[in-house]
């Protein structure tokens, strides 16, 4: 493909709220697994491309060979601020997502709810736990979009796996019982957790509002030993998911 438009179109992408960027295979592979809308694809090393997936993902691999296009490596490398090392970058429609249908989904799952989260690579990484221990959805607040293509590498193409929403405000009803994971609080009961709890952690360096923790019904710490001050985000978010019993 020598297509001259190529190189804008995915800049204006990484700035486009109807689209995912998807950059490299683990992006592409679970997006495709996860039922994404894939508009475009392209890789400047089809054979290799090829390989990588019929030994890491073969029930992917005859959408992503119908899709792919192949494409210099001076035009791949310009798609993307850092060229994927695994060869292949991707265009996908964003699923519309409503906070309110996040919180009201009936199933026996918690929501990860980040305030203000400012690292979109541990904003990623938070998606890519919260896919992995089936939670319900992952509401976000504040300035980032979770979907910027940074936080969608650090998730490896997981915001297809559950919900992933920018809130511009909570609901006054939430419909779920309110947890703040916060170092100074109470050490968490694992068994006492709701099944649907909304789980809410910090921003990076100031952790929870005053606000925030004001309306929680639990403020739950992670035991750790004397000296540590915090978790990192992500790591905290693990540990309570897949703490839970
Ligand atoms: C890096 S920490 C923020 C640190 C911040 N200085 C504070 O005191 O909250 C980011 C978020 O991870 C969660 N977190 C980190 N360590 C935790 C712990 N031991 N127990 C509960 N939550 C924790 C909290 O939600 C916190 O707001």
């Amino acid at each position: 493909v020598q297509d001259g438009s190529l190189i804008p179109r995915f800049g204006r992408a990484r700035r486009d709220e109807s689209l995912a960027v998807l950059e490299g295979f683990h992006a592409v592979k679970h997006a495709l697994r996860f039922g994404a809308e894939l508009t475009e694809a392209y890789t400047d090393d089809a054979a290799a491309l090829a390989r990588l997936c019929a030994a890491l993902a073969p029930d992917v691999q005859p959408r992503l060979e119908g899709l792919v296009r192949p494409v210099d490596r001076a035009v791949f490398e310009r798609l993307a601020p850092l060229a994927p090392s695994t060869g292949v970058i991707a265009l996908a429609v964003r699923p519309r997502v409503e906070v309110s249908a996040v919180l009201a989904a009936e199933r026996a799952a918690p929501v990860v709810l980040l305030e203000d989260p400012r690292d979109l690579g541990n904003l990623g990484a938070c998606v890519r736990v919260a896919a992995a221990a089936d939670a319900a959805g992952v509401i976000t607040t504040a300035g980032h979009d979770p979907w910027h293509p940074d936080a969608l590498r650090g998730a490896a193409g997981l915001h297809f796996a559950l919900p992933v929403v920018r809130a511009q405000a909570l609901p006054a009803t939430l419909g779920r019982p309110l947890v703040a994971l916060d170092p100074d609080g109470e050490p968490l009961d694992r068994d006492g957790i709701d099944p649907r709890a909304l789980l809410a952690f910090g921003s990076e360096r100031r952790g929870l509002s005053a606000e925030l923790l004001a309306v929680a019904q639990e403020r739950a710490s992670i035991p750790m030993r004397p000296g540590v001050s915090s978790l990192n985000l992500a790591t905290s978010v693990a540990a309570v998911l897949f703490g839970r019993r």
